[in-house]
């Protein structure tokens, strides 16, 4: 059982304004990848569980870049939350919600971001005792208005927007009470990656410092 520090969703939510949505296909990528990230200011780091090499990644940027805590996203089921834990994640985020996801984070003491994309989900996401949330996909779920319309029935919540959340509309979305953090994949582009830019990466990373919680 790892002996790091645990996080909070809500602590994992306020280190930066964006949580980087990462999709690796090479572990060699994994570490400059996240070395970069930090390097700009950024070290909460999502690696989605979408492709065969996603835990190893995970395993090696837990094992190799301290400065950064890496979590897992597109976590689906109780096996993803239990082998995300076991590679080293320090935090977890879904797409939607279940009970036996939201349990089964619970068990391996992993914090979960659940993703919601309405009232009944929030609902749910609430009676087990999550309000800090992911909703997704942002844009295309509703947008900022979506929120503004949530800040009245639940004035208790707090939300990542992520999906189709951009360097130019995030200001919006960051601007909301009820937005704590967004999520995206601009940060780290698949062609920066394909290409070992790590400089670019560095530099997208360091741009999102300029936005405002
Ligand atoms: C995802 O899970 O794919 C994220 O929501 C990323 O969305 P984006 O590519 O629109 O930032």
């Amino acid at each position: 059982m790892s002996t790091a520090q645990k996080f909070t969703a809500l602590q994992v939510m306020t280190d930066a304004p964006v949580i980087p949505v990462i999709v690796l296909n090479d572990v060699a990528h994994a570490v400059p990848m996240a070395r970069a990230l930090v390097a700009g200011g950024v070290r909460m780091l999502e690696v989605t569980l979408r492709t065969p090499q996603a835990l190893a990644c995970i395993e090696a940027i837990a094992r190799e870049v301290p400065e950064a805590v890496v979590g897992a996203g597109t976590v689906r089921s109780k096996a993803d939350a239990q082998a995300a834990a076991n590679a080293g994640s320090r935090f977890a985020v879904s797409p939607g919600y279940t009970s036996a996801v939201g349990q089964a984070c619970r068990d391996a003491g992993l914090a979960l971001l659940p993703g919601v994309a309405s009232g009944s989900e929030i609902m749910m996401a609430q009676e087990d005792g999550f309000t800090e949330l992911k909703f997704f996909p942002a844009m295309q779920a509703g947008g900022p208005a979506m929120l503004k319309a949530w800040s009245g029935p639940f004035f208790d919540v707090r939300f990542c927007p992520t999906g189709g959340v951009t360097l130019q509309n995030a200001p919006e979305f960051l601007a909301l009470p009820n937005v704590v953090c967004v999520g995206g994949s601009w940060l780290v582009p698949g062609d920066a990656m394909a290409a070992g830019d790590w400089t670019r990466v560095t530099e997208l990373a360091r741009a999102t410092q300029a936005l405002k919680k």
